[in-house]
């Protein structure tokens, strides 16, 4: 069996008197899609942001790649190859697209010996690899960020995870603002990383789209973790009465790397 790219164990997380996590297991394998899912205030994103390092587990362990790894900060997350989208993707939207990509960290070429200038020519070049790689197409690498659709900037944002090499990608509510074509696309290239081995955890409260992307479910309410499903072994109905507490909390083993 594969090991585990992310595995948390009892992870657990309170504010003040609220136990918004508490003592969460989940593991995720390479290549697997896994749906988190849960009523507003599950803890859903909580759980997601110690993942990313934004918050500090008051409980628990992370594993990454097989070792415990104890994140300072966002910046530490993403050093590891964790990278998490969010809905408001921090795009410059002033900037083109290829500058987007290397935003912070861009790329230059000495000029007339004396200084460096940027290296337009190099991070267009680079952008288009990795947009390629994804089967993204976006018109030209030179438009700025305004000029986008919701889901092309989602997929500059992919690619820009992607280039600077994220082993794990998580997303928070990656589709919630997009039109129905562009959340095909999102999902499309979802599938499209997964196929390339980098697992990814998707957030989102569109069922569909969970069902129609992932391989796991993993369902949470009130900051537990209730219940694990593979996504062919059961329907929205059942998912929808485990997220509201209706159906009967019956723990069904759905661990390990998808079968194929
Ligand atoms: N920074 C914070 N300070 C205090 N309480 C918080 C904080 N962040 C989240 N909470 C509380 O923790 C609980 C879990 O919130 P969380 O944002 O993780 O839920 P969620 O599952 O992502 O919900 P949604 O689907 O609405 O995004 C909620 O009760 C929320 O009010
Ligand atoms: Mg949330």
């Amino acid at each position: 069996m594969a090991e585990p790219m992310l595995q948390l164990r009892g992870l657990t997380k309170r504010f003040g008197g609220l136990t918004a996590v508490d003592r969460v297991d989940l593991e995720v394998y390479p290549g697997e899609v896994v749906g988190l899912l849960g009523d507003n205030g599950a803890g859903k994103s909580t759980l997601i942001k110690m993942v990313s390092g934004v918050y500090h587990p008051d409980g628990g362990q992370i594993f990454f790649q097989g070792r415990e790894i104890r994140l300072g900060s966002p910046m530490d997350a993403l050093e590891l190859g964790i990278e998490t989208l969010y809905q408001d993707l921090a795009l410059a939207e002033n900037l083109n697209v290829y500058a987007n990509i290397f935003l912070g960290r861009e790329r230059t070429k000495p000029f007339l010996g004396l200084i460096r200038v940027l290296d337009h020519a190099n991070m267009h070049e680079e952008s288009e690899k990795v947009l390629k790689r994804l089967e993204i197409e976006i018109p030209s690498l030179k438009s700025q960020i305004k000029h986008l659709s919701g889901g092309q900037r989602q997929a500059v944002a992919i690619g820009r995870s992607i280039y600077w090499n994220a082993k794990l990608l998580i997303m928070d509510e990656p589709t919630a603002a997009l039109g129905v074509q562009e959340q095909r696309k999102v999902l499309d290239l979802v599938r499209v990383l997964a196929s390339q081995n980098i697992p990814i955890i998707v957030i989102s409260h569109q069922l569909y789209d969970i069902f129609s992307v992932t391989d796991r479910l993993v369902i949470m309410r009130r900051g537990r973790k209730v219940a694990e499903r593979r996504t062919k072994d059961t329907t929205p109905d059942e998912v929808v009465g485990l997220i509201i507490g209706s159906e009967e909390v019956a723990q069904q083993p759905a661990g390990g790397p998808p079968a194929d």
